[in-house]
């Protein structure tokens, strides 16, 4: 990966930018990243309809005086160019305190290198590569790793099936959700038989599934981004008839994305993932949340793991600038971060880890089945509790 770089200028703009901000401050501004158009928009609108949510219901969580203001922004997809610059134009320009949102590891980590510049602090509400949060000290990450799943998915897994074939989408979070599951199943005795990376953009799925039905694995193990991608690994795994030739569908959870399955006819019935969040989980905190949201945006919204990413992400900010009383320190906000727990976040209990500032989170194994009607994702057990990223303890990384 080549670290973006910052043109000399720009670093000069971003110093000012930074001696001009408030040190008292009760407006605090809040720039959010987000896909709101094009083919994944359903995955930034999902992000997005948690943050106001989550700030409508919670006004009474910051210090008296204080305001939040939120600008968000469309990065239009994995686009990192162009979420370089719109990063750099709320920081410069709307002088924003907090960078938030973040659905793609590319555009986060093309981000990475402004935050340390101009000390904005980064809260990431999904970007799931494990590399990112060790690309500045001034990112915290409230969604998730891949590795976190599946590693854990792997290890499973070997219990149940002596091969499988692996099928990820070739960018980071594919890379680590490959090298994770790999890795967790042969060290428990399964046999990877064979992998394929597939291009993010455009896929067509079909080929790629009758090269599966081919090798007749007992398992394919699959990474693809949530929303629509994910509906269409679903058609392809149907039409091409690799359930009725005996493969069994496992991955982690963005293959069963829970807004997602009412697309998907009955092909997801039986899948199994490892994953920390079902919309279906019983938690007392998940069925209120589940209740507000469906209170606010109708009977057939159903959130998704990124919205609850969302949701505890603004739950983490909010923490930080409570704590702060008024006043706004990034260097404070980032040292709070370090700090933040939630015993009952919707997907359990939550921290972040003050080593690496990337969420610990317990992982449940979970399979597709029909409730009342509609497919979910029902956990069937907590596979591991207080999972830390799995990455950064294998390499030693902070
Ligand atoms: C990411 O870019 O890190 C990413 C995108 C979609 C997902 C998971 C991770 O479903």
């Amino acid at each position: 990966m080549i670290l973006p770089t910052i043109r000399k200028a720009n670093i000069a703009v971003l110093a000012l930018a930074v001696c001009a901000a408030p040190a008292a401050a009760q407006t605090i501004k809040i720039g959010s990243i987000l896909t709101l158009s094009g083919p994944n928009a359903t995955l930034g609108d999902n992000m997005d309809k948690a943050i106001k949510l989550y700030m409508k219901l919670n006004q009474d969580k910051l210090p008296p005086g204080v305001k939040i203001e939120i600008i968000t922004r469309d990065d239009g997809g994995p686009n990192p160019d162009k979420a370089k610059q719109l990063a750099q134009e709320l920081i410069v320009r709307d002088k924003i305190q907090i960078l938030t949102g973040l659905t793609w590891t590319p555009n986060a980590m093309s981000a990475a290198a402004l935050t340390t510049e101009a000390k904005v602090p980064m809260v990431i509400m999904n970007a799931g590569t494990s590399v990112i949060t060790t690309m500045s000290p001034y990112i915290a990450r409230l969604s998730f790793t891949l590795w976190q799943s599946s590693l854990p998915m792997g290890t499973w897994a070997a219990k149940r099936f002596k091969t499988a074939y692996v099928a990820i989408s070739d960018f980071g979070p594919g890379h680590d959700a490959e090298a994770a599951f790999s890795k967790g199943f042969t060290d428990a005795g399964g046999k990877v038989i064979g992998n394929v990376r597939i291009p993010l953009a455009n896929p067509d799925f079909a080929p790629y599934m009758q090269r599966v039905k081919d090798a007749k694995p007992d398992a394919l193990f699959v990474f693809v981004p949530a929303g629509k991608q994910a509906t269409a690994v679903m058609k392809a795994f149907g039409d091409l008839g690799l359930g009725q030739a005996g493969i069994k569908l496992i991955g982690p959870g963005d293959i069963t994305t829970d807004e997602e399955l009412p697309n998907m006819g009955d092909v997801p019935l039986g899948v199994l993932t490892v994953f920390h969040y079902s919309a279906a989980a019983e938690r007392p905190a998940n069925k209120s949340f589940i209740a507000a949201w469906k209170k606010e945006y109708g009977e057939k919204s159903i959130p998704s793991f990124m919205s609850v990413g969302a949701w505890d992400g603004m739950d983490a900010i909010y923490y930080a600038i409570r704590e702060q009383k008024g006043q706004f320190d990034p260097d404070k906000t980032m040292a709070l971060l370090k700090t933040y727990k939630n015993p009952n976040s919707p997907r359990g209990p939550i921290s972040i880890d003050p080593e690496t500032r990337d969420i610990v989170q317990n992982e449940y194994l979970r399979e597709v089945r029909r409730v009342g009607g509609q497919l979910v994702n029902v956990e069937l057990e907590t596979v591991e509790t207080a999972v830390k990223d799995p990455w950064k303890i294998i390499n030693n990384k902070k």
